[in-house]
């Protein structure tokens, strides 16, 4: 049976995280809120409690998990250097939205790092993904608590659907705020390299350390990505979704007798004059964070059964646009090119 507490009540909300970090250093798994989508924790040191996180999500052996930790001393005990690159990276961003990717001192189990010579460590700023952390005094495994192979969880009921019945509780501390995952960032070499883009941007470390790179099998060149988990197909909504470029009542009407229903995604100012089946208004264009917290919440609105085919607009890759169009291609089966 799988617990839920609500921590939007203070006082119960301390006790709820006791209890949730008392079953993590027990071995169990527990959802927990963290300001980027929600991860499925576990004691990261403990082989066979992050078994359970492999097991629950049906996620590939092969890819491995960011180890949650709550300050800069624990993140210490985890890696075997810290380049003075990724020190001012943490300085400047962390607790925050931004995972690092150094030299693993072999502290946390063999299956957190899939077998890799790194380790993925985050400091994530949700102040109930804090409490637990520093409650547990721990390294938590956490990837983010979906099904494999689904849109990331932003909301516990998200995390409820996917894995009620699979783990031991889920913190329910509402909606998270950044919408989509962290920036992965290789410290490993002379020039960092992004992994994978997300809540913080290419821009804002540029700001902080000069050049970084961008890994190029990001950019569909049929490269591995450094990332493992970058290579599998993320975020598919239960019907397919197409990416459209142009006018997206054009493509509409020209599939309209061809499917059934249609449903689309797309900006308020867009979605105000399309006519669909379905629409779905992911919040302004002005506010591209704003269409980052809506992006998966609306991935799953769209239900087999209800709707056939997904019509979505594209966005600027520019800011946290960078992770929503990589997010968004992933999702896609089809991308539609404008004329
Ligand atoms: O925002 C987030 O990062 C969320 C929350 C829960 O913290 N977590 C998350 O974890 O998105 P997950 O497991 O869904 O994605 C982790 C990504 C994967 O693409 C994985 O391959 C990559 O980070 N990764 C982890 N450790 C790595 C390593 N040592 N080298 C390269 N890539 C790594
Ligand atoms: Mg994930």
């Amino acid at each position: 049976l799988t617990k839920r507490w609500n921590i939007n009540d203070n006082i119960n909300g301390k006790q709820a995280i006791n209890e949730a970090a008392e079953l993590l250093k027990s071995g169990s798994t527990v959802a927990f809120p963290t300001e980027t989508v929600y991860g499925l924790g576990a004691d990261a040191t403990n082989e066979t409690a992050v078994a359970g996180i492999f097991a629950a999500k049906g996620r590939p052996a092969d890819n491995p998990l960011i180890a949650h930790v709550a300050t800069k001393e624990q993140l210490k005990k985890l890696v075997s250097i810290l380049p003075p690159v990724a020190e001012k990276l943490i300085d400047q961003f962390s607790p925050g939205p931004l995972t690092y990717v150094l030299p693993s001192n072999g502290v946390c189990a063999t299956n957190v790092t899939a077998g890799l010579s790194t380790i993925g460590v985050r400091m994530p700023s949700h102040p109930v993904a804090q409490e637990l952390l520093q409650q547990c005094d721990l390294p938590i495994a956490a990837p983010s608590a979906n099904t494999s192979g689904k849109p990331s969880p932003t909301t516990a009921g998200h995390v409820w659907s996917d894995l009620e019945g699979k783990i031991a509780g889920v913190l329910d501390g509402g909606p998270t705020g950044v919408g989509v995952e962290s920036t992965v960032i290789d410290c490993t070499q002379e020039i960092p390299i992004i992994l994978r883009p997300g809540g913080v941007t290419r821009e804002q470390l540029e700001e902080v350390i000069g050049s970084v790179m961008v890994d190029p099998a990001l950019a569909n060149t049929g490269d591995k990505p450094k990332a493992p988990g970058m290579k599998y197909k993320h975020y598919a909504p239960e019907v397919p979704l197409w990416l459209v470029e142009g006018s997206l009542q054009n493509v509409v009407d020209e599939q309209r007798g061809k499917v059934q229903r249609i449903g689309v995604m797309a900006s308020t100012e867009t979605a105000a004059s399309i006519r669909a089946d379905k629409v779905i208004s992911l919040g302004s264009k002005q506010s591209l964070n704003e269409i980052a917290a809506n992006l998966y919440d609306a991935l799953r609105t769209f239900k087999e059964g209800d709707i056939d085919l997904i019509l979505c607009e594209t966005f600027p890759e520019q800011g946290i646009g960078q992770a929503i169009m990589n997010r968004l291609k992933k999702a896609a089966s089809v991308y539609v090119p404008g004329k």
